[in-house]
């Protein structure tokens, strides 16, 4: 028998895991982003899945921090998936905006867009950095909306950041990912504020 302040082997089993996701997933984050800092009260209850709306949009002018915000709020967000309905490692999958608009075009080389758009389709996190910077066509258009229409109607998650609104990005996605990222991120749009973090950096 185990006292209730001892973990019983599952829990310790989880714990192990988890221990080895986060370490795996912080191997990954960009060298700049690797520092842990202090998360906007909405960032940081999304990541605790303590937020209404599964999805994050994070949004605001260059340089306040949304990409190190989004990358650490990954990193908690992989910490809390496994409590206790645990099922297995989540899979996060991370792109810049233009390289995933790159890597979805018909003569891609790295990775067949096809299976590159059922890979996204399934993910457990789609986190795309920069959203509003790719360059669309037609095609990646279409992609993008295979990707996002699966994920909206089985409500998997998405991380965008983004120095517009969802509203706004419809140039960019399209109108029809433009309306479901919308309603995927309706009570998840965070607005970060202040400085150019860099300009500060370099004065
Ligand atoms: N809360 C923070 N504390 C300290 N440095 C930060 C913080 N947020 C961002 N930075 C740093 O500021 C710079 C710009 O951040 P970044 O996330 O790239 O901005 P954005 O994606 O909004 O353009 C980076 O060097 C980043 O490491
Ligand atoms: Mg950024």
């Amino acid at each position: 028998m185990h006292s209730s302040s001892e973990p019983s082997p599952r829990q310790s089993w989880i714990a192990e895991r988890r221990d080895a996701a986060v370490a795996a997933f912080t191997a990954k984050i960009p060298g700049i982003y690797q520092a842990g800092i202090e998360l906007e009260p909405p960032v940081a209850a999304w990541a605790a899945g303590d937020s209404d709306c599964p999805s994050l949009f994070l949004t605001g002018p260059i340089g306040v921090g949304k990409t190190h915000s989004a990358w650490q709020a990954t990193r908690q967000w992989v910490h809390g998936q496994f409590g206790d309905s645990y099922r297995g490692s989540p899979v996060v999958e991370f792109y810049r905006s233009t390289a995933l608009f790159d890597a979805l075009r018909p003569d891609a080389h790295d990775y067949s867009g096809r299976a590159l758009v059922k890979h996204l389709q399934k993910v457990d996190l789609l986190f795309i950095d920069d959203l509003a910077a790719a360059r669309p066509s037609s095609w990646t258009q279409e992609r993008l909306f295979e990707i996002f229409d699966e994920r909206y109607i089985n409500r998997r998650p998405a991380l965008i950041t983004c120095d517009v609104l969802p509203s706004a990005l419809a140039e960019v996605t399209g109108d029809r990912v433009r309306s479901r990222l919308a309603e995927m991120c309706r009570g998840g749009v965070v607005l970060l504020q202040g400085a150019d973090r860099r300009r500060s950096a370099a004065a």
